[in-house]
């Protein structure tokens, strides 16, 4: 908790009460609950007589029993109440119910099922709880699909449709597509890295999400307008990560599913491998807007032109297409250069502004107590491990100057196991963000996070620092301290490691 009131009172944001924080913790926890009853509950009902008509749906759209099974589709039978029924008899409150978006109030104090007559699409996070549902309508009037809502325990555009199964994928990147359908027809034609945004447009911390996993994405949208626009729009949300994106079209079919459908998975890898890059892609489709022969038309391609390559990453990406581009329309290289500069430089205020926002979005969390018993005992000790940590997450070109510290080296129990976490992401060779830690640590461990970023925000990229606090690491282990060892009797060393092992 002292985290917490540290942080709030550095940032002006309201601490609630800790009764507060506990009841939202119990919530959490039983919305998961009801959400794992949920997902059985309409699997069954899936699998029954009164699941025939929706499950020959899904059988005629092609999918197996297998991959039915692998996403732990559903059924919600066409009943206003037989969910709410259900789980009210296993004691989950209407309070509760309500929360997790399974049912809503109606007139009369009684409450109602969301899903009724719909095939349903388990959401689940990576740690394997159901979190959310998107459900498809089988017949009759209403939205196609329908979605959960935001609830304590999931937010729309922080999570992505598969993301559970496509982290394990052995492709080194990820196909982005819009449908839960196209998902699920990749997967089975064996494409598992694929995912789905939940309904929405890409946000940035779906990108950012992304980002943490993998450094390559290819957007499979829909080929229609507005799967173009998508495409464009998901483009320049990727360009605040240094995601390399690539674009799959899709020809003669709506959607990747029915591509699949229609030509097979051989012909579909073949798309996937021979699509364009994302630059390419996107500067073609600017310059069909202006008539390049005209100056007019050539100073509307090159404001655009300046605006897109402003947000590419790479200076020498940058500097390859702005030669091709002056060269091309024979105009002077200086003066488009200048303009991408400029714009260079909002971008990057832009990106600070992110990252602030990011540390943000994990302090507004519901806080909680920190048990952390250890921590006082050894505060200098804690101390170093939390700047340590920090450094580590804003500059992970520090890794190699760490990896010597295992997690069993820390001092203080808490901070180990965030450091495991991280030590055992950073050891696979991938990278640690705040996004990425957000899908892997609890509530408690974020919040302790936050308040260690908050805490050394200054301090960044002090190499010296680092150094230091590796020392003061090291100097508590006897048997990393090489000083200890030769400056120790056997028997000193040994009752040293006793005391440690208390
Ligand atoms: N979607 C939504 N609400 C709608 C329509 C669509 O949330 N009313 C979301 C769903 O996540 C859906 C995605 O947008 O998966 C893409 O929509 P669409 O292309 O219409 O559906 P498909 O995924 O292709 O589904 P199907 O093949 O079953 O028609
Ligand atoms: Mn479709």
């Amino acid at each position: 908790m002292e985290a917490i009131k540290f942080l709030a009172e550095k940032t002006g944001i309201p601490v609630p009460e800790d009764s507060q924080n506990d009841r939202i913790i119990r919530l959490k926890k039983e919305i998961l609950e009801i959400n794992k009853e949920t997902a059985r509950f309409y699997h069954s009902i899936l699998r029954s007589n009164e699941g025939t008509d929706a499950l020959n749906y899904l059988l005629d759209r092609g999918l197996s029993g297998k991959t039915i099974g692998k996403f732990g589709l559903g059924y919600a039978p066409d009943s206003w109440d037989r969910l709410y029924n259900y789980l009210s008899k296993k004691g989950f409150s209407d309070y509760a119910l309500s929360s997790a978006f399974v049912v809503k109030p109606g007139g009369n104090k009684k409450y109602y099922d969301v899903f009724r007559n719909r095939i349903i699409f388990p959401i689940i996070d990576l740690r394997g709880n159901v979190i959310a549902f998107g459900g498809r309508i089988l017949k009759g009037d209403g939205p196609k699909y329908l979605n959960s809502g935001d609830t304590p325990v999931f937010k729309k555009s922080n999570n992505l449709f598969a993301l559970n199964l496509a982290k394990s994928s052995k492709q080194p990147l990820f196909i982005l597509s819009e449908g839960y359908m196209d998902v699920i027809s990749m997967h089975q034609a064996g494409f598992d890295n694929a995912v789905a945004t939940l309904g929405t447009a890409l946000t940035s911390q779906q990108a950012r999400l992304i980002n943490s996993y993998r450094n390559e994405v290819a957007l499979c949208y829909d080929s229609d307008e507005a799967g173009q626009k998508a495409t464009a729009k998901a483009i320049k949300i990727f360009e605040e990560t240094d995601i390399k994106v690539k674009v799959i079209s899709i020809p003669g079919a709506k959607d990747p599913d029915e591509f699949i459908k229609k030509n097979g998975a051989v012909r579909f890898k073949l798309i996937v491998d021979g699509s364009a890059g994302s630059t390419d892609y996107a500067l073609g489709k600017i310059a069909e807007k202006y008539d390049l022969e005209t100056p007019h038309g050539k100073l509307g391609f090159v404001n655009d032109f300046c605006k897109y390559i402003a947000e590419i990453s790479s200076p020498v990406e940058r500097d390859i297409y702005i030669t091709r581009v002056s060269e091309k329309l024979q105009i002077d290289r200086g003066a488009v250069n200048e303009q991408v500069i400029n714009l260079v430089k909002k971008h990057e205020n832009r990106k600070k502004y992110i990252e602030k926002q990011d540390i943000k979005m994990y302090t507004d969390n519901i806080p909680s107590k920190n048990r952390d018993p250890n921590r006082a005992k050894y505060i200098k000790y804690a101390l170093a491990e939390d700047m340590l940590m920090s450094m580590l997450i804003r500059n992970q070109d520090f890794w190699k100057k760490i990896s010597d510290i295992k997690p069993e080296n820390f001092i203080t129990d808490f901070n180990r196991e965030i450091y495991r976490i991280m030590y055992e992401r950073l050891s696979e060779g991938k990278a640690i963000d705040i996004n990425y830690l957000g899908t892997v640590l609890n509530d408690e461990q974020m919040s302790h996070i936050s308040y260690i970023l908050a805490k050394n925000s200054a301090v960044n990229g002090d190499l010296t620092l680092m150094e230091e606090n590796i020392k003061t690491i090291k100097e508590f282990d006897p048997l990393m301290n090489p000083k200890a060892i030769l400056e120790s009797s056997p028997e000193e060393l040994l009752s040293k490691i006793q005391k440690k092992r208390k």
